[in-house]
């Protein structure tokens, strides 16, 4: 099928490059010229396990295309994927003014049927919205379907989920869209759930805040934990082995991050308040996901006492493993805390670190090309995200370089027994 993606961001471009890789014709559409200028080049954006070999192979058999030009995308494709993004405001509701923009501009160039597709997460009544708008912007009266298509990739392992997704959810209201978006998505073979648009839509901040209220759960047991001399663990794997609750995402920690989570759960409270239903749980679920952190911190400073002048290690910046992306990560606004306390930081990660360095939050702050070179003379190391590389560590070598051999694991990444074994003190979250 012929099929265009509006925005070449991380949803965007990788959800182009699998649609291309399952024989679809794509065209991916982006207002930034030097984006698709870098993406015709050959170079990714964006760092993602197995998209770079990905995109080169579809744009080799030219099943993937480029262009910054909308009108060329709202030609090519019979279906047209809107995938920009939806920021968050002050007050947490959702910016959707590139959503509009785009509504307008494909308005303004649309002269055949076409089915759009939101791809992007929006709050609950936004395809009415785009369906008005299309509307009013087209002179020509064309005949359009809206259809709700929310996508549930994760990064790090976003190439995967998109090839073989849990589900499909498609909110429409028009047969003719509907057997379109069947056909779409006929070669990946998964579970296709039909719903109107609004359900669709409203899956998508459901699922994220019901996936931030099990980790928000499991950190507040983490401190029911500690309190008793209980061990987080072994109570996650106990809770976690009733299949009704699962032990995915039961991992205690300094909490979640990231451009989706934080986003998505604010978005939904304030989607909740202005539909007259306030949904108050998930007030309580960023509380204590803030709270993660700040006990964390204070373990450092309990056992520091002073953090001026202290040499600490901090491995990992990106928000979780196997991603460059640093948006909304715990671990630098726990490196900006420490900096902020006046301690000397010096920081490792495998992908983060080119775009911490850009983003200049964390500006005092030393970088180290190893683990172990970060760890040098170091009085204090934190684990801040869980780097398999990290888990691999050779012990007694880095105790061998550290100033003094104190461990903070803020993911739980290694094994107690094994690290005080090796002569750390060790401290974690929700174990003694
Ligand atoms: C999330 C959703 O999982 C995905 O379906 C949606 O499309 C986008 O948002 P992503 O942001 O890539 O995906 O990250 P995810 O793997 O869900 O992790 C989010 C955060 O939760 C990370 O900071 C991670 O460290 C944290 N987390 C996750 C925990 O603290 N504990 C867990 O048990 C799981």
């Amino acid at each position: 099928m012929k099929l265009s993606i509006i925005g070449s961001g991380y949803v965007g471009l990788v959800t182009g490059a699998c649609f291309a890789e399952v024989g679809h014709q794509v065209i991916c559409v982006d207002n930034d010229p030097k984006k698709i200028q870098m993406l015709l080049a050959g170079d990714i954006p964006i760092y993602e396990p197995g998209l770079e070999e990905l995109v080169t192979r579809n744009v080799a058999s030219k099943r993937l295309l480029f262009t910054s030009s909308i009108e060329e995308g709202v030609h090519h494709g019979e279906i047209i994927f809107i995938a920009v993004p939806t920021p968050p405001q002050l007050d947490g509701s959702v910016d959707l003014s590139y959503i509009e923009v785009v509504a307008r501009e494909i308005a303004t160039v649309l002269k055949e049927y076409r089915v759009i597709v939101d791809k992007s997460t929006v709050p609950v009544k936004t395809g009415e919205k785009v369906a008005e708008t299309i509307r009013r912007y087209n002179k020509m009266n064309t005949h359009f379907d809206i259809v709700s298509n929310p996508e549930f990739l994760r990064e790090g392992c976003a190439v995967a989920d998109l090839m073989k997704p849990d589900r499909i959810v498609i909110g429409s209201n028009s047969d003719r869209a509907l057997a379109l978006m069947k056909k779409v998505y006929e070669p990946f073979m998964a579970p296709i759930l039909v719903t109107d648009i609004n359900s669709a839509e409203l899956i998508k901040h459901a699922a994220n805040s019901f996936l931030a209220l099990k980790i928000s759960y499991i950190n507040a047991v983490a401190s029911i934990c500690e309190a008793s001399g209980a061990d987080v663990e072994k109570v996650a794997d106990g809770i976690g082995s009733d299949k009704r609750i699962g032990r995915n995402f039961l991992n205690a920690g300094l909490g979640y991050g990231g451009s989706c989570f934080p986003k998505d759960i604010a978005a939904f409270i304030a989607i909740s308040r202005q539909l007259g239903v306030p949904f108050t749980l998930l007030e309580e679920v960023q509380r204590i996901n803030a709270s993660s952190l700040e006990r964390f911190l204070n373990k450092i400073r309990e056992a520091l006492w002073v953090l001026r002048e202290k040499k600490i290690a901090v491995w990992g910046l990106t928000f979780k493993p196997d991603t460059d992306d640093i948006r909304c990560s715990v671990a630098m606004q726990l490196v900006a805390q420490l900096l902020k306390e006046g301690a000397q930081v010096t920081v490792y990660d495998p992908k983060g670190m080119d775009k911490a360095r850009e983003l200049g939050t964390i500006s005092g702050v030393s970088f180290a090309s190893s683990p172990l070179e970060a760890a040098c003379q170091a009085e204090a190391l934190i684990i801040a995200t869980e780097w398999s590389e990290f888990a691999n560590i050779d012990l007694l070598a880095l105790k061998k370089t550290m100033h003094t051999p104190l461990l903070f694991d803020g993911r739980n990444l290694l094994h107690p027994d094994v690290v005080r074994g090796a002569g750390f003190v060790y401290v974690s979250v929700g174990r003694s």
